[in-house]
């Protein structure tokens, strides 16, 4: 009663005040929300207001001891390597020089939510290469006791959960079954776990001071055919099998895995987790179709051909590529060969570690409050200058024009690849210096046509302009 009360006066108070009060009201709400005190500028909060005690939490070497099937999942998933990814680290680093300390707890929140909600971070730890790291002073990454004492969110992104602090040996797992029960903690049914939010709260990054947003990928599967039809990130991130979720446990044939793949095989490859970069590279391979628009039946030596390619985002219940914007990248290498397999024409090439000029990719593209691109201190950015990502079950279609040329012997071959890398060679080694880690260049899918070569034209072939307009479709 007292809350729609409330509810009344505040609307009657709106129409009272006009809208600049209304706007400041709702402002003011979103600031609190935004800089909670406890650990500020990161959103994550505790269910007691108070740091956690170091020792509430559990090593997930504890947890393996029963869960060992779903321990050995997630310790070979990017998850577990969170904390101690090199990558992470690197940019961490300048992060925290560049700011003055001001972004350490916004990152490490959600690379490691036990070190942030422990009080576990320090500057000094943050500009820590993980090399140099005693593996005593390692912080976990995003671990079980992370996402299993997750009592509830207060918001949709920059790592608004709420961790439950709980008193020793009385530690209670919160989890996506009512029939739940173990010897060593209470378990408690909770639809967060069923649900994408838990994870939205992490897969949404807004820069923490201005607002832009970075980071989007529950967003952009809230906004997909896919929520509408109650497909969520775990039906796909953390398929069912059928297997025991504890060693003592009953089986089930519905068990949530943990190997949580997504597209980064270069850094599960750099960590030898070999099993589960076949799980991503399966993963990419689902994600895409390749198709040629309305193929020409032949094409004629000495003139120019245009060609059409259509790229479907058939299997990401989010952008083609989603996460990470500075380095997530998908692109076409588009090549024509002719008869004895000479390369006549390509576009798509990696060269000096990236993809060279004029390659038709995927991506996203920061900007700074100058308008310049930003590439690696994203801490500048504020704005997206270009965002021509593919939409979930969505489609863009990419046209070529080139030369045949006058001696060529057909038939001609197309190749096109649809490849992906979670950030280019170039990025890595500008942040980790050269052969450090190497970066995979993964084949999302080929297309192979082969094509008749014609009579040349009787006439001049007329000298109209290279367009290549990439159209947006969904
Ligand atoms: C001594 C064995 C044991 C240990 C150690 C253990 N668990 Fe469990 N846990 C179980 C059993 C048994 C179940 C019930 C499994 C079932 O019903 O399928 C369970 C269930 C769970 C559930 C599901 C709860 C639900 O309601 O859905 C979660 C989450 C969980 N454990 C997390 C953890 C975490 C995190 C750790 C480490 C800090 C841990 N467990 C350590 C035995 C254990
Ligand atoms: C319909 C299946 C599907 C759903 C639903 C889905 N994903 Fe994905 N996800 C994929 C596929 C396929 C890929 C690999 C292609 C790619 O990188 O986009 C992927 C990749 C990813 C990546 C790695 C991105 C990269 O390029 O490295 C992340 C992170 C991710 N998903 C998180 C999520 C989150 C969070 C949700 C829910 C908000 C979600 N996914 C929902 C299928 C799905
Ligand atoms: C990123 C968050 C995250 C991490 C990290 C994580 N889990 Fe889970 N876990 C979940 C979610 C979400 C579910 C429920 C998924 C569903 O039912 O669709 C789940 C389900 C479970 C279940 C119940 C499985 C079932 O189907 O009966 C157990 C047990 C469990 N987790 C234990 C662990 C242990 C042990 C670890 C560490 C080795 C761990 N989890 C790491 C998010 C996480
Ligand atoms: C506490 C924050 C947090 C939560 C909650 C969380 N994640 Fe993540 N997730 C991360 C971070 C951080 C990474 C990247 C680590 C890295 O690359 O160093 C990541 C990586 C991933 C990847 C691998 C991406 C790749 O490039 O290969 C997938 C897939 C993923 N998460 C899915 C999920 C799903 C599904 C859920 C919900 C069940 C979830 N995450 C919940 C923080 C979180
Ligand atoms: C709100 C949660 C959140 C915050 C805050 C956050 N990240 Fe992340 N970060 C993620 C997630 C989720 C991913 C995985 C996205 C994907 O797979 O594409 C990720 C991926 C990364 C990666 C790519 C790692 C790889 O192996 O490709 C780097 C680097 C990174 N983050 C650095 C940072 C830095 C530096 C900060 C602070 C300025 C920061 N992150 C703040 C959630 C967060």
């Amino acid at each position: 009663m007292i809350t729609l009360n409330r509810l009344l006066l505040f609307v009657f108070s709106l129409l009272l005040c006009g809208q600049a009060q209304a706007v400041s009201a709702v402002e003011k709400r979103l600031d609190n929300q935004r800089l909670t005190p406890l650990f500020s500028p990161h959103r994550a909060t505790t269910s007691s207001g108070k740091p956690i005690g170091l020792h509430q939490f559990e090593d997930a070497r504890v947890c393996s001891g029963c869960h060992t099937e779903i321990y050995d999942e997630w310790r070979e998933s990017i998850m577990s390597h969170a904390w101690n990814d090199p990558i992470y680290r690197a940019l961490l680093n300048k992060a925290s020089v560049a700011t003055g300390g001001e972004l350490d707890n916004f990152c490490t929140g959600c690379h490691s939510p036990v070190g942030l909600t422990t009080g576990r971070i320090t500057t000094a730890g943050n500009r820590l290469p993980p090399e140099l790291e005693h593996p005593d002073e390692q912080l976990p990454g995003v671990d079980c006791e992370a996402c299993h004492n997750m009592s509830g969110i207060s918001g949709l992104d920059n790592g608004a959960y709420i961790l439950q602090a709980m008193a020793r040996g009385e530690s209670l797992k919160l989890g996506p079954r009512a029939d739940a029960s173990s010897p060593y903690h209470q378990t408690q049914y909770s639809s967060l776990h069923t649900s994408s939010e838990i994870c939205g709260t992490c897969h949404n990054v807004s820069h923490p001071l201005n607002g832009t947003p970075i980071e989007r990928t529950y967003d952009e599967w809230y906004e997909s055919p896919y929520r509408q039809a109650g497909i969520g990130c775990q039906d796909c991130h953390m398929a069912k099998i059928s297997s025991k979720a504890a060693v003592m446990g009953p089986l089930r044939q519905d068990r949530a895995s943990h190997w949580f793949a997504g597209g980064n095989t270069t850094v599960l490859e750099y960590f030898g987790r070999t099993r589960n970069a076949e799980n991503a590279r399966k993963l990419l391979q689902s994600s895409a179709e390749l198709a040629l628009l309305e193929p020409p039946a032949e094409l004629r030596p000495g003139a120019r051909a245009k060609m059409s390619v259509k790229v479907s985002n058939t299997g990401a219940g989010h952008k083609l590529p989603t996460g990470f914007p500075e380095g997530r990248e998908v692109w076409l290498d588009f090549r024509v060969l002719d008869a004895g397999g000479n390369e006549l024409y390509r576009l798509g090439r990696v060269v000096n570690g990236e993809t060279e000029p004029g390659t038709r990719n995927f991506k996203v593209h920061l900007g700074d409050k100058d308008g310049k691109e930003v590439l690696v201190e994203v801490w500048n950015v504020n704005h997206i200058i270009s965002d021509n990502r593919i939409l979930p079950k969505g489609y863009e279609v990419v046209d070529y024009e080139f030369a045949v040329p006058a001696d060529a012997e057909g038939p001609l071959s197309l190749v096109v690849d649809l490849n992906y890398w979670p950030f280019s060679q170039a990025f890595a080694d500008a942040l980790l210096g050269e052969d450090k880690i190497e970066v995979l260049v993964e084949n999302i899918t080929r297309l192979e046509q082969q094509i008749p070569l014609g009579q040349a034209p009787p006439w001049r072939p007329s000298p109209d302009g290279m367009t290549g307009d990439s159209g947006r479709h969904r």
